[in-house]
């Protein structure tokens, strides 16, 4: 596939700075897409499209904005401008908080909500309005296993991932007849720097077996023509954690709960 025929010439990624986010910024580069880089530090989000700008000859720029905040949507609609952007990554979305719900105050909830809810609506229906319009694009939503159902821990953050994971199908659903691609990228634990600082900072250890975010960046790529959903580690038939029944959900939860026993002692 020629991504930047079929994705170009601009693609957006929101939560670019590092992990997954600057794997498919590498990877676009390579394919001689330009880029916006988007997240809070300036520092990375620099030196990584200086680095992509000598690499691969692309157009690349970067603009700090916090997702989570309540004009960001607005904010990168003014940084792309008039540019004809054909694909956009919403990337940024982890939960930081790293405790028990009612533990937390409500405010860094409504911090999540709006990172990984309002802001990540508000940029589909800016891009993808205008994808429609074009009639070629493609969206990426990077979500978590988590999307599948409440869980004890991160009760915040599996219900956000489970509206991303709504949205996204919903609007698979409807571009696809204007040649626009939607895909939800359902990750496992993958090797981010910010996944490694929340491990670090509740004091539990580095496990074998994390997905690399390149690999995580090839195959988000390589499966966007095939959404809705691409689970990672599973073939689409098979069967994964979203049982319907009342009681296999029960058991789900419990089971999960039991072999994450870590993150109930989290305060
Ligand atoms: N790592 C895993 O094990 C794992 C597992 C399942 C799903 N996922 C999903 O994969 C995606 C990436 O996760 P991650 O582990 O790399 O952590 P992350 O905290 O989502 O960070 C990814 C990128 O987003 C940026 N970012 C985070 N919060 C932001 C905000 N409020 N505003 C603007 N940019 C922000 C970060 O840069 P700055 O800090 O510079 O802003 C970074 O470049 C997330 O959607 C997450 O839910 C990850």
């Amino acid at each position: 596939m020629n991504l930047a025929h079929r994705y170009g010439p601009w693609a957006v990624i929101a939560g670019a700075s590092e992990g997954t986010g600057a794997a498919f910024a590498r990877r676009l580069a390579a394919e001689r897409i330009n880029l916006l880089l988007i997240a809070r530090r300036t520092g990375p989000l620099e030196a990584l499209a200086a680095e992509l700008r000598a690499q691969h000859g692309v157009d690349c720029f970067s603009a700090s904005i916090d997702l989570g905040a309540e004009d960001a949507a607005a904010r990168v609609a003014a940084a792309v401008g008039a540019r004809d952007v054909g694909l956009f990554i919403n990337n940024a979305g982890a939960d930081t908080n790293g405790s028990l719900f009612i533990d937390n105050d409500l405010a860094n909830w409504e911090q999540l909500v709006r990172l990984d809810v309002v802001n990540v609506m508000r940029n589909c229906h800016f891009f993808g309005r205008r994808m429609r319009d074009r009639g070629r694009g493609g969206i990426i939503l990077v979500g978590s296993g988590a999307c599948y159902g409440g869980l004890n821990g991160i009760a915040a953050y599996t219900a956000v991932k489970a509206f991303d994971l709504c949205l996204g199908e919903g609007l698979w659903a409807e571009l696809r007849h204007h040649g626009v691609d939607v895909l939800n990228l359902i990750l496992g634990r993958t090797d981010t720097p910010a996944h490694r600082r929340l491990l670090e900072r509740n004091g539990q250890p580095i496990p074998a077996g994390m997905a690399s975010p390149d690999a995580v960046a090839d195959l988000g790529l390589a499966r966007l023509p095939h959404g809705p959903v691409c689970n990672w580690g599973l073939d689409d038939d098979v069967v994964g954690y979203a049982p319907n029944s009342a009681a296999q959900r029960r058991a789900r939860i419990v089971a999960i709960e039991a072999a994450s026993a870590s993150y109930a002692a989290k305060k």
